[in-house]
Order: structure tokens, then C-alpha cells, then sequence
């Protein structure tokens, strides 16, 4: 038998797309409520959260997991013997969504063996019309679908889900607000994300984003340093300050610009600051300057171009042209010392033609990234792109992707060379994935390093010697003696 479905609301595609510049968000203190049925709901259960997609998705999952604790549940790895499962899901390509719904399907097992198992769907995949359609049709053993506007909701959402058997759905559509005052567990003691702002009012005419994830908003200054300063007292080494696009920061509140953002955030003295991701469109001198100045924002800048031709730039509803993402990357370099470049390029956007690909190639021969990450074009449902006809086949996409990735990689590998003999200083994450004797983490300009090293050095940063370069990865030894004197 067919179990109801609570709706209390669904997404909708226009709604999302709106920017009311008069509707200013609300600042949600305290925002997630308990109430006394669910204040010991967990005891004994334990819940599974997987999540997909980009940072600041992850940083969700640590806040739907800090709520789920807050409710006594116990976090576990296993599935298997998971109470409440929730994956907390991405759309921003196809593959991303295949994933889930492969995941979705395997998860039917489980749900019919244990009956009191509470599966929940949420994230941006499900901030669309189809998908929610999709899944209350398709996949009856789905309990409770929620959206990114209201994880704060959570202990409600679940409550109704336990209690009255039937399925809930609550997705906004609105333009977005802030919550603040959210649990969450950290996936890492020494590292740490921290949300400036939310949203995004770009609108690429090839991304789902701006829908799924509402308004351009900044949190409070003072709420994110507050933010900072926690972490730093319990002992971080490393932010990560998030936003779809940093650079506008503050705008939508006259609040501080991101610049100066930046700066009070480097004077809290945590050892590195990083931030992720910041739009070409609106990177200002102000805060190339703040980067040059401080050692300890770390030297590494993601820099998305997306492609090297004016004309799909144009298309693509970029905001700038090669030229002046070629200044802005020159002005970056002559100021910040040993700065390291990183990018995301799309390949094969509708009707891109051969010439039109040779000018990203020959854009990513004149940066040389430090690094890039690449990706075949999805239609995405809802965007301006996807209704354009396209005339490129997907063999033609694949053999110039292919293209791009040999040179990118194999301009990569000239970079890492050069560290061959040198020290670099790496925030030792732990082991390395593939190897437990080996000891891995990042340089301050974001390269990848295994090593040879003590693991009581995990959560410190350590010189370590290179001594063999690989394309994604550096090689070393850890430099004892040095490390030995600063303890
Ligand atoms: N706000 C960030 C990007 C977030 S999405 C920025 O503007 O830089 C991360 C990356 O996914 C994008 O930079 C883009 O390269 C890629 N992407 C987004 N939509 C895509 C689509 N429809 N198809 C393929 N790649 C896409
Ligand atoms: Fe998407 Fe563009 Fe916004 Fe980035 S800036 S999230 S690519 S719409
Ligand atoms: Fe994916 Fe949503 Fe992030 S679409 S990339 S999880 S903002």
C-alpha cells in the first residue's frame, strides 16, 4: 500500500530564480528548536549522513550531523546499522545525480529490512521540481525529502517523518535565510570550513546554483569572526572561508567588503587561511594587497574561467573577457609571492566550435595552472544553456576534453618538477590514502604531498624534503631535525 504524502512544500523553479534586492534575509538566532519529543530521540540509534558535491555542501553534512547529535543519535559508518540515513545530495552535473539515484535504489534493502529505518533526501538535487516528482513516484521507500534552505528544520521534519508514518516534504523555494547558531560535527580537529555567505546571484547560463542555493547572502562579520575565533582557541590550524563566490561579500549587507573580511580574519592568527571560491568577475586590488600581505592567507587562488574564448565567456554569462582574466591573473602574480593558480574549465559547452576550444588551450598554455579541474558539459534542467540547441556530438566533447586534461596535466607536472631537493611546509592531515605508512597533507600552495614521517606529527605543519615529483602529488621525507627544535 501506497503511504501518504505530507507536502508542505515543493520546490519551484521561478520562485528560485527570483532576486527581490528590498527582501533582505532573515537572521535566524538559535535557529534549530528541539522539542522535548525529540530532545532523547537518538538514544541508541545512530545515524549515517553521505554527502556529495562541493565544499560547502560538506559543511551542510557537518551541520546536519551536529543536529542529528544534538538529538542523542550516534554517528556511525556503516549503513547497515544505521537508523536514520540521509544523503545530502548535488546537482551541479548529471553524473552527480546518476550517483545518487544508483545510491537511492541500493538503499531499498535496507529500508525493507527494518522498517523504522528513516531514509531522508536533501541537498540542491532535490531543490528541483523533477527530482522531488521523481522521488515521491519512483522511490516509495524515501521518507523525508528537505531542501538547503531548511536544515534548521530538522528535528521537525523528523519528528513528523517517526511519528506519523507518512512521507514529508519540505522544500523552499524562497530566496534564502540565515541560520545561525548551528551544531555540527567537523569532519577534521585541524581543519575547518567556515560560511561567509550563502547563495548566488551570478547566474551562469549553464548552472543550477543560483536555484538550488538562493540569494547572494553574507552572514553577520561578527558572527563569522566569532566563528574564527572558537576555532582558533580549539586549536585549528587551517579555515577554509566559503561562499559560491567570495568576492561579493558583504555587498548585499554594506557590511564590510571580503578584503577586509579577510584581513580581521588574519589578524585572529590562525596559522592558514584559505577561501573558496572567488568569481574573476569582482576581485578587487584591495584584496590582492590583504593576500600579499599576510603569511598566513595562504598563497594558492582558485580562479574559475570556465573557458578562454570571449564568445562562449559571453554565453556562458561570465562578466569578463581572456584579456582581463589574463590581467587580473598577471596582477595576482606580480603581488603575491609564489601565488599558485587553480581553475575549473568546462569543455563542450553547446555549439562550442573547434576554433572556440583552441583559445581555451591556448589560455591554460599561457596561465599554466598549478591545477584545474575539468568537466564536460551537463545540461542542467531549468537553465538558459540547456534549452540551446547543440550541434557538438558527445565523442567530439570527450576527444577535445581529453585534449585539455594531457595539457593540463602535463603543464602541471613542469610546475611540480620544480620542487624537486626543496622544503615546503605541510599541514600533516594523517595517513595517506593509499598507504599507511606514508603520512599525507597539503603545502600552503595547496599541492598534494606523501611523506615519510612520524604520525605524531598529524595535525601539525612540518618541512618536509621532496624528493620525486609526480603530476597531482609530491614525494618527500620529513624534515626531523628542524621540526624536532619547534616542538
Ligand atoms: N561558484 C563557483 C562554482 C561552483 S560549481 C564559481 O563560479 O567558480 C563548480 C564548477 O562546476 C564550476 O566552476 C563549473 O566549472 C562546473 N559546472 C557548473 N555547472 C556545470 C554544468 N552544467 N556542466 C559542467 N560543469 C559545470
Ligand atoms: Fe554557478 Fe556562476 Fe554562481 Fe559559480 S558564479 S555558482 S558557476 S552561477
Ligand atoms: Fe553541488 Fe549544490 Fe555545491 S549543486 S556543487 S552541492 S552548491
Amino acid at each position: 500500500m501506497k503511504r501518504t504524502i505530507q507536502v508542505k512544500e515543493v520546490p519551484n523553479l521561478k520562485e528560485a530564480a527570483k532576486r527581490e534586492l528590498n527582501v533582505k534575509p532573515e537572521f535566524i538566532y538559535q535557529s534549530v528548536e528541539i522539542d522535548d519529543t525529540m530532545k532523547s530521540i537518538g538514544k541508541n540509534k545512530k545515524f549515517f549522513v553521505r554527502t556529495y558535491g562541493c565544499q560547502g555542501n560538506l559543511r551542510d553534512g557537518e551541520v546536519i550531523e551536529g543536529i542529528l547529535a544534538r538529538m542523542q543519535f550516534e554517528k556511525t559508518e556503516d549503513m547497515n546499522e544505521a537508523d536514520v540515513i540521509i544523503l545530502n545530495t548535488c546537482a551541479v552535473r548529471e553524473n552527480a545525480e546518476k550517483k545518487v539515484f544508483g545510491e537511492i535504489g541500493l538503499l531499498k534493502k535496507l529500508k525493507l529490512a527494518n522498517p523504522d529505518l528513516i531514509f531522508g533526501v536533501c541537498g540542491c538535487m532535490v531543490q528541483q521540481e523533477h527530482i522531488v516528482k521523481r522521488i515521491l513516484e519512483t522511490c516509495e521507500h524515501v521518507d523525508l525529502v528537505f531542501g538547503t534552505h531548511n536544515i534548521h528544520h530538522l528535528p521537525t521534519l523528523l519528528k513528523e517523518a517517526y511519528f506519523s508514518k507518512e512521507r514529508v516534504v519540505e522544500v523552499l523555494s524562497n530566496q534564502g535565510n540565515i541560520a545561525e547558531d548551528l551544531p555540527s560535527i567537523r569532519a577534521s580537529k585541524t581543519k575547518a570550513w567556515v560560511n561567509i555567505m550563502y547563495g548566488c546571484n551570478k547566474f551562469c547560463t549553464y548552472c543550477i546554483v543560483p536555484y538550488t542555493r538562493g540569494k547572494e547572502r553574507s552572514r553577520k562579520s561578527i558572527d563569522i569572526l566569532n566563528e574564527v575565533q572558537e576555532l582558533k582557541d580549539a586549536g585549528y590550524k587551517e579555515i577554509t572561508v566559503l561562499g559560491q563566490n567570495v568576492n561579493a561579500y558583504g555587498k548585499d549587507l554594506n557590511d564590510i567588503s571580503f578584503a577586509k573580511l579577510l584581513e580581521k580574519i588574519a589578524l585572529i592568527g590562525i596559522d592558514r587561511i584559505r577561501f573558496t571560491t572567488s568569481h574573476p568577475w569582482d576581485f578587487s586590488d584591495e584584496l590582492i594587497d590583504v593576500i600579499a600581505k599576510y603569511d598566513n592567507i595562504m598563497p594558492h587562488i582558485h580562479l574559475p574561467v570556465q573557458s578562454g574564448d570571449d564568445d562562449i565567456l559571453r554565453r556562458m554569462g561570465r562578466r569578463y573577457n581572456s584579456k582581463t582574466y589574463l590581467e587580473l591573473v598577471d596582477k595576482i602574480r606580480s603581488k603575491i609571492k609564489d601565488v599558485a593558480i587553480t581553475t575549473d574549465i568546462i569543455v563542450g559547452f553547446p555549439n562550442e566550435s573547434e576554433e572556440n576550444f583552441e583559445n581555451t588551450m591556448k589560455l591554460a598554455e599561457k596561465v599554466r595552472y598549478d591545477g584545474a579541474f575539468t568537466f564536460i558539459y551537463s545540461p542542467r534542467v531549468g537553465t538558459p544553456a540547456a534549452k540551446l540547441k547543440d550541434n557538438v556530438d558527445m565523442k567530439t566533447k570527450k576527444e577535445r576534453f581529453n585534449r585539455l586534461t594531457d595539457l593540463i596535466s602535463k603543464i602541471q607536472l613542469e610546475i611540480y618538477k620544480k620542487y624537486q631537493d626543496k622544503i615546503v611546509y605541510v599541514l600533516v592531515d594523517g595517513y595517506s590514502k593509499t598507504n599507511d605508512t606514508i603520512l599525507s597533507g597539503y603545502t600552503e600552495d595547496m599541492k598534494l604531498v606523501n611523506f615519510k614521517g612520524n604520525a605524531k606529527f598529524i595535525g601539525q605543519i612540518v618541512p618536509v624534503m621532496i624528493t620525486n615529483c609526480k603530476t597531482f602529488t609530491l614525494e618527500g621525507e620529513m624534515v626531523e631535525t628542524r621540526c624536532l627544535n619547534n616542538q
